[in-house]
């Protein structure tokens, strides 16, 4: 099976990272991950790259021609997929439209509920029955872009912001793959 090149962008932890490197391994699984690049030097998600040997590249959208620079080492590693994985920057229309190829994100609601940020406490303070996670199509707003696939699970009267996040995080160990599964189903 021929793989499809992918860069992961990340800016924090990196669960969502360490995730697909462990199902880019294997045999089915459509993606080989090829780079990693993060906005900032401090997010602990590096690691994961360290750990598996994966190239990654600290891209500070504050520098001059970020965008290009982003381009070009995406070009160099023949990027055909990037994943958007707590990646927390918007992305404009012109690198979008450079860059030519699929763009997906992962967020932590039913979109198009709670786009942004602290969408843990939106959905208490909001009473919501149901959350999950959305993986989606990027374009140049926060958040939008066509839906892949939402997955949800019930509130219980018991849950707290954390035991929502807890939740939420798992819902997107699967969901995640299972978008990048769907994608290249037909290629
Ligand atoms: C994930 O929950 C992801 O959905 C969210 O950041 C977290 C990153 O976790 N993304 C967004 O909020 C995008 N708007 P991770 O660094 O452990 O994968």
């Amino acid at each position: 099976m021929v793989k499809i090149n992918t860069c992961i962008f990340i800016s924090g932890k990196g669960t969502n990272l360490r995730n697909l490197i462990k199902k880019s391994r294997e045999y089915n699984f459509p993606i080989n991950i090829k780079l990693v690049i993060s906005n900032t030097k401090y997010a602990k998600g590096i690691s994961f790259a360290k750990i598996n040997s994966i190239p990654f590249v600290v891209i500070d959208t504050k520098e001059n021609n970020f965008e290009i620079k982003m381009l070009k080492i995406l070009e160099k590693y023949k990027i055909r997929l990037i994943c958007l994985a707590g990646y927390m920057r918007v992305l404009s229309k012109r690198f979008l439209n450079l860059y030519g190829k699929k763009i997906i994100n992962i967020h932590p609601s039913l979109l198009p509920k709670f786009k942004g940020l602290n969408t843990f406490s939106r959905v208490i303070m909001e009473k919501e029955k149901k959350t999950g996670c959305t993986v989606h199509y990027v374009d140049e707003k926060l958040d939008s872009g066509n839906i892949i696939l939402r997955k949800s699970f019930f509130i219980s009267k018991k849950d707290t912001q954390k035991s929502i996040k807890t939740k939420t995080q798992k819902l997107e160990y699967v969901a995640f793959p299972e978008a990048i599964i769907s994608i290249f189903r037909y290629c």
